[in-house]
């Protein structure tokens, strides 16, 4: 059987496409960096590309930098990008399945699922011998009708953050993940710091991903 074809734009270290495999989709990401991923991955600006190739895609999932819809915004001052608008406006002509994900503080995506790592049995048993869940609040815009994993089951338990570089320990944000915990927790043991600080566990996107196949028709959710 020939699985559908996913564009996973701003694709970085590929957790977002790796729950898309896992869900079924033959998945090609984009990038403006040439990183290094457990899938194909094209070098290209993620608007242009889908501007030229998304009438050859089945379904399109897009991540785009989150810095401007972050709390960090108000902590650093600085005045970033708004790469989220010209997405959603980008993808507002495609008919075929698509979902945008983005940091739950953004005010762009009002209404949209909010998943957690809580929700999906992503733990760690960190280095001071804590079992801790993973703490990761994303939200997903999309044009079909998403439904929810059971609801964040984070607070009151130890948790652990990916987020930023160095090492583990407790942070002003709580406790934060090595490297070595961070790609245990978020499944994803091929990914640089970097690259794990900013990706979408797969298992996110791997139930995301049954839902788009349900909508083409291609299986039972
Ligand atoms: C939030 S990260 C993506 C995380 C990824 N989806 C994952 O789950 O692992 C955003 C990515 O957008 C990329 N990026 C920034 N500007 C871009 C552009 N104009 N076109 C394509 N990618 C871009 C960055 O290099 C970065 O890897």
């Amino acid at each position: 059987m020939t699985r559908p074809r996913l564009l996973d734009l701003y694709g970085g270290e590929q957790g977002a496409a790796e729950g898309y495999r896992r869900a079924g989709f033959d998945v090609l990401s984009v990038d403006i960096e040439p990183l290094d991923g457990p899938g194909p991955l094209v070098v290209a600006d993620a608007l242009t590309f889908l501007r030229e190739h998304g009438h050859e895609f089945a379904a399109i999932h897009a991540s785009p930098p989150c810095q401007s819809e972050s709390d960090l915004r108000h902590r650093t001052g600085y005045d970033y990008t708004d790469w989220l608008a010209p997405t959603l406006a980008a993808l507002a002509s495609y008919t075929v399945p698509w979902v945008v994900e983005n940091v739950d503080s953004t005010t762009q995506l009002p209404g949209a699922l909010i998943l957690c790592g809580s929700e999906f049995g992503l733990t760690v048993v960190t280095q001071d011998g804590v079992r801790r869940t993973l703490r990761r609040h994303r939200r997903f815009g999309s044009n079909v009708w998403l439904w929810g994993a059971g609801g964040d089951a984070c607070s009151g338990r130890p948790i652990v953050g990916v987020y930023g570089t160095g090492g583990g320990g407790q942070m002003t944000r709580g406790y934060k993940a090595t490297l070595a915990e961070a790609r245990e927790v978020m499944e994803m043991p091929w990914a640089s710091r970097a690259g794990v600080s900013e990706a979408i566990p797969p298992a996110y996107t791997e139930f995301v991903g049954r839902q788009l196949m349900a909508a083409l028709g291609e299986v039972a959710a």
